[in-house]
């Protein structure tokens, strides 16, 4: 997704945004750029090619500035291309980058052409540019004020004025921007982790706050145009994790890294606390009813496990919704229902905004399970469990996902405990379960080699089918998303029960049928939904459980993990998943960690 770097400082400033904007490389993109005030004029450099490339352009043809700002663009308006890439200038005299969507543009770009505006690009983005300049009477925060007035949609924007030399001016409404604070310098960017390195004390903007700065100082005012103290934040930005080492991908990386992360996010779990998810839990999961799941993608199906285990545990009723949906639909609110937003970035556009609907249906108790502890998420939320996978740069979601469901596990234990209903023999068999995790999950990748040997025939194939039953149907869910989002596969996971009333029709001897088959309770159920797909010739490729008593035949290839792991099976099985998307996406040739038309931080609707 697109992101935001800016900086108003004493010396050249290059330096700083090409780093910046590198560190936000992984959240994908399509082009990037820059602008800056140098010697009375606005000077620009684009390119839709890699940050490295525009760092050779500068390289080649170089420039020099104490103020400016850089973008790298996902496009939502107009195709990937140089003409549409940020920052956008306005007649020479205000350059500026947004991320966001102006739903408005149509409107005000109109009215902008008949003022005599011309337009060089298909963007929104350079419409808010223009507007600036044509309300531009010498004062660069009293025209971004005037004109976002006018905005309808999300944005964050940071924009510079040739006229006006050290001045900035950032201002959001529906998309993250810090400030960041340095020594005579101030920064902008649209996520903390842009200025590692820069500067550790971060102002999180407020929905609506315009924020005023130079090297020598800033401001900020909130949405009623009152100047107001925003906390300054002391942050330890993560950056550790965006080397490769030995692998070849950061999704490979990020596969082998799953015993470290959950026993990162487990560590100091010794026992079950509401205290574990803040200190407000106790009398929050006392008073809950009922919990409301809000997220999107891997971290949705993160969010059906959990309504499995959260039901059989701690006999609460779930409802998991997806955020985008969510966030429009007329649902029927209830205050004792506790909302949880999974997320791994915490800046999900959806999530975030089903969240705020949640709350102003009256569902004031919140809970964010992230990977970042300092995430709008986070922040908007009263109690929080921050995972420990450590930054995770694939697209596609691995580490994140296998935390959340650590995390999401003890949620159940926390309610069931709240609620008189985890006995402490139970209580104790639970743990020290999830202390075995990260040996379990060695013993699941040991397995790769395996999983190679089919990827080689899955790579030539062009659709494939998941079934799980209970627990692991979302688990055959986030196995099929995995393997069509890095692969380009078409995939889909079904519930095995489901097969007969309508994708059995699917089934030939070329359609290969990826079957999660656990020693659990539907264990015989799911093998009689096994035989429907042999009787019709289909090709069935099973990871079964040690236990499971199913063996390779005819029709059938069985890979077999550990014995049974119970409750918490789904963050093993999922794991051989991730390898067979990785070796099959490897096998394609496809891009791996950063799939086509894909972003890592979706943080526009
Ligand atoms: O950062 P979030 O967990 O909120 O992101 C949600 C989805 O965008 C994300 O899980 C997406 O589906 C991944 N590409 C899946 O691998």
């Amino acid at each position: 997704m697109c992101g935001i770097v800016g900086a108003s400082a004493q010396n050249n400033i290059i330096p700083i945004l090409i780093e910046g904007l590198k560190r936000l490389e992984y959240r994908g993109y399509d082009s990037c750029g820059i602008a800056l005030q140098t010697a009375g004029m606005l000077k620009r450099s684009r390119t839709t090619e890699r940050v490295g490339d525009l760092e050779r352009q500068l390289m080649e043809s170089p420039l020099h500035g104490a103020t400016g700002i850089g973008h790298t663009r996902w496009a939502t308006h107009g195709a990937p291309a140089s003409h549409n890439a940020h920052p956008h200038i306005s007649r020479e005299r205000i350059a500026l980058v947004h991320n966001g969507i102006i739903e408005n543009h149509e409107a005000l770009k109109a009215e902008l052409a008949d003022a005599g505006y011309g337009f060089e690009s298909e963007t929104d983005t350079e419409v808010i540019a223009h507007l600036i300049d044509s309300l531009y009477r010498g004062d660069l925060y009293e025209a971004v004020r005037e004109s976002i007035s006018r905005l309808k949609g999300a944005y964050a924007i940071a924009v510079i004025s040739r006229d006006e030399p050290g001045r900035m001016i950032g201002a959001r409404l529906g998309s993250p921007l810090v400030l960041g604070i340095g020594d005579s310098a101030h920064y902008l960017a649209s996520d903390a982790m842009a200025l590692a390195g820069v500067t550790d004390r971060i102002i999180y903007l407020e929905d609506g706050d315009i924020t005023d700065l130079s090297p020598h100082g800033f401001s900020v005012s909130d949405a009623a145009g009152h100047r107001v103290e925003r906390d300054i934040k002391r942050v330890t930005i993560e950056t550790g994790g965006t080397d490769l080492g030995p692998y070849r991908h950061f999704m490979q990386k990020e596969i082998f890294e799953q015993p470290r992360a959950v026993a990162d996010t487990l560590e100091g779990v010794v026992a079950i606390t509401p205290e574990l998810f803040g200190e407000r839990a106790a009398e929050v999961f006392a008073g809950t009813d009922s919990v409301l799941v809000l997220a999107c993608g891997t971290s949705f199906y993160a969010g059906l496990v959990a309504k499995y285990w959260i039901e059989a545990v701690a006999r609460i009723p779930v409802q998991v919704e997806i955020a985008s949906e969510y966030r429009y639909r007329d649902s029927v609110p209830d205050p004792r229902t506790l909302s949880v937003v999974v997320s791994q970035s915490g800046e999900t556009a959806d999530t975030l905004a089903a969240l705020k609907h949640a709350k102003s249906q009256g569902m004031k108790h919140s809970l964010a399970i992230c990977n970042v502890g300092t995430s709008a998420m986070v922040r908007e939320c009263e109690l929080s469990y921050v995972t420990r996978a450590g930054v995770e740069v694939g697209v596609a979601s691995t580490k994140a996902f296998t935390t959340q469901l650590v995390s999401l596990f003890l949620l159940a234990l926390t309610l069931a405990k709240c609620k008189g209903r985890l006995p402490a023999e139970q209580e104790a068999d639970h743990i020290k379960a999830m202390r075995h995790l990260p040996t379990a999950i060695s013993a699941v990748l040991a397995l790769e080699p395996q999983v190679i040997a089919w990827a080689d025939t899955f790579a030539h194939k062009e659709h494939a089918l998941f079934l799980g039953r209970g627990l692991h149907y979302p688990i055959a869910l986030e196995g099929a998303l995995k393997l069509k989002e890095i692969s380009y596969i078409h995939a889909e996971g079904y519930p095995a029960g489901e097969l007969k009333h309508g994708p059995l029709a699917l089934v030939t001897g070329d359609m290969p049928v990826v079957t999660i088959a656990p020693n659990d309770a539907l264990i015989e159920k799911l093998k009689s939904n096994m035989q429907e797909v042999r009787a019709r010739g289909g090709k069935l490729y099973v990871f079964a459980d040690a236990d499971s008593h199913v063996s390779t035949g005819e029709g059938m290839r069985v890979i077999r993990l550990p014995e049974h792991y119970g409750l918490l099976s789904p963050i093993l099985h999922v794991v051989t998943l991730q390898l067979l998307a990785y070796h099959t996406a490897l096998a394609r040739g496809t891009d791996v960690d950063k799939p086509r038309n894909l972003a890592k931080s979706v943080t526009v609707e």
